[in-house]
């Protein structure tokens, strides 16, 4: 197994690549400057890039170099602080504080959000189509191979996808007796599907076989569940200056929660359990990159923000 430091070390060099390509990604589109400032106020406000990162890392894990799948990256986190964007909204969870700063309706006001967030959606979809075209800017990639990640990623996103599981969150919230199932499902939907087709869209851009593909499909996924069931550990044991968001907004709102339905102790044992469950889905695999996907797991349900 790779040493704990040298997974964090890895991590820290791949979302440094990543932060250094957002800075500058919106600067070629033209568009209103107070749209292209609450743009970059959200995308450019530090979060962890957990999800690029894992975009790259699964690229890599087949053989595509990290700057190939670098619109993809960038877009799968313009779709996340997109959905992170919406999620603070006075009519989802009502949170004022985002990644360390106020959220993006508190800084602008609720419709220059809102109209950020559709539009780091939409142009996300614009990165990733222009990486099959040829444009002049390096070799573009091949198109059939852009064409299955981005129906991937839609996917996902989308109704059957986040935005799916953000309405079940929604129709939960309040409710006393929400199924544990019902709960996983939810978790699967609103963190899981991006998680996932993050590993995925990578792997399907460097050209994985079927096999390939679904060996990433199980450890996303697993991940997926790991990563929102510590979201929702953190919010109950966490503070608001190290996870840069309101700690105990779960409770506040009345969100159904792991830890509201199976307490601590039970949430901290299933995050474990699925992340063992991601990693074992990469059992076949060697290499760096297979290593630090492994070792990730286990670090991100011990992170502490
Ligand atoms: C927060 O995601 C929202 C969830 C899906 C749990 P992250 O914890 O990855 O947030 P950032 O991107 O680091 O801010
Ligand atoms: C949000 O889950 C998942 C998204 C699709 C954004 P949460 O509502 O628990 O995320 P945080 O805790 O606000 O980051
Ligand atoms: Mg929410
Ligand atoms: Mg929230
Ligand atoms: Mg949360």
């Amino acid at each position: 197994m790779m040493n704990p430091n040298i997974v964090k070390t890895v991590l820290a060099r791949r979302s440094a690549l990543v932060e250094a390509h957002l800075e500058s990604c919106l600067e070629d589109i033209h568009m209103p400057e107070r749209l292209r400032m609450a743009m970059n106020y959200s995308l450019l406000a530090g979060g962890k890039r957990l999800r690029p990162v894992l975009c790259l890392s699964s690229a890599s894990l087949f053989g595509l170099p990290e700057t190939a799948a670098m619109p993809f990256a960038l877009a799968i986190e313009m779709i996340h602080t997109y959905s992170l964007i919406h999620d603070d909204l006075p009519a989802m969870d009502d949170d004022d504080l985002r990644r360390g700063r106020p959220s993006c309706h508190r800084q602008f006001d609720e419709a220059t959000a809102i109209l950020a967030g559709d539009a780091l959606l939409t142009d996300a979809f614009l990165f990733m189509a222009s990486s099959g075209l040829n444009l002049g800017s390096g070799s573009p990639l091949p198109a059939g191979r852009v064409l299955a990640a981005i129906a991937e990623i839609a996917a996902a996103a989308g109704s059957s996808g986040m935005v799916g599981g953000q309405v079940l969150d929604m129709e939960c919230t309040g409710q006393s007796h929400v199924p544990l199932d019902t709960l996983r499902s939810m978790h699967e939907l609103k963190t899981g599907a991006m998680i996932r087709v993050s590993c995925t869209s990578g792997a399907i851009l460097a050209g994985s076989s079927p096999q390939d593909t679904a060996a990433l499909h199980r450890y996303g996924e697993a991940l997926g569940v790991a990563f929102q069931i510590q979201d929702d550990i953190l919010d109950v044991t966490g503070d608001t200056a190290t996870l840069g968001k309101p700690a105990g907004s779960d409770a506040e709102e009345e969100k159904t929660t792991y830890p509201s339905l199976v307490g601590l102790d039970e949430s901290r044992r299933l995050a474990a359990e699925y992340a063992d469950k991601a990693a074992s889905a990469l059992a076949g695999y060697t290499g760096e990159d297979a290593d630090f996907l492994r070792g990730l797991a286990n670090l991100l349900v011990t992170r502490n923000h």
